[in-house]
């Protein structure tokens, strides 16, 4: 290595770290997290079944929206423009790519998996692996720059979810449609305390004083984003929450308590 931390001009360590305490076990726990979510969101994507609930209404957010003739009846909200599906492209084939793609690219999970899963570094005074450090300057981290763009998928997405959670509730009121309400709740939480939001909301201004009602988001949105990491992790959680329960009402596992 002529560069990084084994450049001339760096001091000549042989060890990887000097550190002797469990500095290992945040990117570990992180790429534990990471891997059960998308080991869990692949498997149930691919399954396509027990997504809908025709009974009351409860459609899961990894099959939304569900566009195709595949799609089981009722559960297309927006109708079905698109034909029948084989068995390997997952019916939520629309959204998920962008919804994958807002989480890839979101600051604070660059922050989990450049650490953990990149190990660009692993942990503080501990060497990376990498021979050289190209930033996001070069493919495949450069995606990292459209963020913003995927931001603006994940808005309209969490109206799609919202508005499932609304038609749900047109069917009564269940624990299924309190579980649809806080995911979409939490959902809006994350997707608004995004830091391209953040940005949206005020950035590039040179004075808050003349533009009071873009200072007063960006206040807001700034309130939100204090909590941006808990709110990822959270979401994720509550994604495949909301995913379980809908499955196993769908399949008859557990039946759905109704409040009215
Ligand atoms: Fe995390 Fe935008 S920074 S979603």
């Amino acid at each position: 290595m002529t560069s990084g931390v084994g450049a001339p001009t760096r001091a000549s360590i042989s060890a990887r770290t000097l550190r002797t305490d469990r500095w290992w076990l945040p990117p570990l726990l992180t790429n534990l997290g990471l891997f059960a979510f998308v080991a869990y969101a692949t498997v149930r994507s691919f399954m396509g079944k027990w997504y809908w609930v025709e009974d009351y209404g409860y459609l899961t957010p990894f099959y939304s929206p569900c566009l195709s003739e595949s799609c089981l009846p009722g559960s297309s909200h927006f109708g079905t423009p698109l034909p029948e599906l084989p068995g390997w492209i997952p019916l939520g084939f629309v959204a998920l790519p962008f919804l994958l793609g807002f989480r890839l690219t979101c600051y604070y999970y660059r922050k989990a998996y450049y650490r953990s899963v990149w190990q660009s570094p692993p942990a503080c005074a501990v060497a990376e692996p990498h021979a050289s450090y190209s930033g996001e300057t070069r493919l495949p981290l450069i995606v990292q720059n459209a963020h913003r763009y995927f931001f603006y998928v994940a808005l309209l997405v969490s109206v799609v979810n919202t508005y499932d959670a609304v038609v749900a509730l047109t069917h009564g009121l269940g624990v299924g449609n309190l579980v649809l309400l806080t995911n979409v709740v939490l959902l809006w939480a994350y997707t608004l305390s995004c830091h391209s939001c953040r940005h949206i909301a005020g950035g590039r201004l040179k004075h808050f004083s003349k533009h009071p009602v873009r200072y007063r988001a960006w206040t807001l949105v700034s309130k939100l984003n204090v909590h941006h990491m808990r709110l990822a992790w959270t979401t994720l959680g509550t994604l495949v929450l909301t995913d379980l329960y809908v499955m196993l009402v769908a399949s008859g596992a557990i039946s759905d308590l109704r409040i009215f």
